[in-house]
């Protein structure tokens, strides 16, 4: 995660495979930092008709993968810097602190330390670590720990080799959304939260250039939003995305905002549960961390774009949120010279990550 490297490749794609839609960037290196070329964003799922997930297959994927290339008049066979990632439940991100251990002892204590957060036997599972740091003092050292099933990284090159795309660095999602900032802004001291608001899920990143990197998912995202409409407006699925898209959490007319769409007194709305999980997980934060210079949220993703969103979560977090601009530091081809559509962050993330 390191600001300093320098990239070897020329041109990069980025590309972040969602449940909802597929994003692709494509950028050329500058001297200093990058330029956007050209991207394009594709749903995979049928407009109208509401998506459940579980009956969502990984099949529909390889066609609109290969309907973006076209539309950026990328031939897959010449690409030669792709990165993509992975996320999800077969998946985990974690800091961990040991003891100093030489390189060969520190695998296995490593992959013991993993199989705690991915419960799956050895021989399915994959492991990469970065050593963050060695106190000196202490000679513990800090490290970050990715660990990932084969099944899932196996089913996601599947999608790419299909169409003739030769996949390169895999990276987790979160580290991806963590170098959509990083990378890309100078960071002050102090802690930031950054949500990647998809779908089906929302990535939270906690990130501090000095304190410790956590992440975890939320099983909450748009979707869930649409459906909060649905039921308490008694709409199709197709009038609830449209209207969420118009009034986000806002209510129409002249009645005064009213931030979290009551659904019955007793139930939470999505906000709620958003806003409560990240509650919660700041609070644990603080106790592992010992840090709470919560500096600011920053929001992503598709459901960052939900009009009343920021300003519910500020209110309830009681910490500054604003929707964050991915291209803010990039270079821009004249057509995207006003581009900062949150949607792009985690494509963007992956497209800078140096090699
Ligand atoms: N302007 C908007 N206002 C409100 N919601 C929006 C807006 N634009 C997109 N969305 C919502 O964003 C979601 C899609 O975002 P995104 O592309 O980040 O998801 P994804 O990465 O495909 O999903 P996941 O991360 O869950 O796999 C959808 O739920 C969509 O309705
Ligand atoms: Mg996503």
């Amino acid at each position: 995660m390191a600001k300093t490297k320098t990239a070897k490749f020329k041109e990069s794609i980025g590309l972040d495979i969602g449940n909802h839609s597929i994003k692709m960037v494509h950028l050329k290196k500058l001297h200093h930092g990058f330029k956007l070329v050209n991207y394009e964003i594709q749903s995979t799922i049928p407009e109208g008709i509401e998506p459940i997930l579980s009956d969502l297959s990984p099949d529909r994927f390889a066609p609109i993968l290969a309907s973006i290339l076209k539309s950026l008049k990328l031939n897959p066979k010449k690409i030669k810097h792709i990165v993509s990632s992975i996320g999800g439940d077969n998946t985990s991100i974690k800091q961990i602190k040991t003891i100093f251990l030489p390189e060969d002892e520190l695998e296995s204590a490593l992959f013991f330390e993993a199989k705690k957060h991915l419960p799956i036997s050895g021989a399915e599972m994959l492991l990469d670590y970065q050593v963050l740091s060695v106190e000196e003092k202490t000679n513990n050292m800090n490290i970050l720990l990715a660990s990932a099933t084969k099944k899932l990284l196996q089913e996601h090159t599947n999608i790419l080799t299909s169409i003739g795309l030769t996949p390169g660095i895999v990276d987790l999602e979160s580290l991806a959304v963590a170098n959509s900032f990083t990378l890309n802004t100078f960071i002050e001291d102090g802690v930031y939260v950054i949500l990647n608001i998809g779908a089906f899920k929302t990535n939270m990143v906690i990130y501090g250039a000095k304190t410790k990197f956590f992440a975890r998912d939320i099983a909450w995202g748009g979707y869930n939003f649409t459906k909060d409409i649905m039921k308490q407006k008694k709409m199709s699925y197709e009038e609830a995305e449209k209207y969420k898209f118009e009034h986000g959490l806002k209510k129409e007319g002249t009645e005064t905002e009213n931030s979290s769409l009551i659904l019955d007194i007793t139930e939470k709305t999505t906000a709620e549960h958003i806003t409560q999980d990240v509650k919660r997980s700041l609070r644990f934060y603080v106790k592992e961390a010992g840090s709470s210079d919560f500096k600011k949220i920053l929001l992503v993703g598709g459901g960052a774009k939900l009009i009343g969103f920021p300003e519910f979560v500020e209110d309830q977090l009681k910490v500054p949120t604003e929707i964050y601009n991915p291209f803010v530091n990039l270079d821009k081809v004249e057509k995207f010279s006003d581009e900062q559509n949150p949607q792009l962050a985690l494509a963007l993330g992956l497209a800078m990550r140096p090699e």
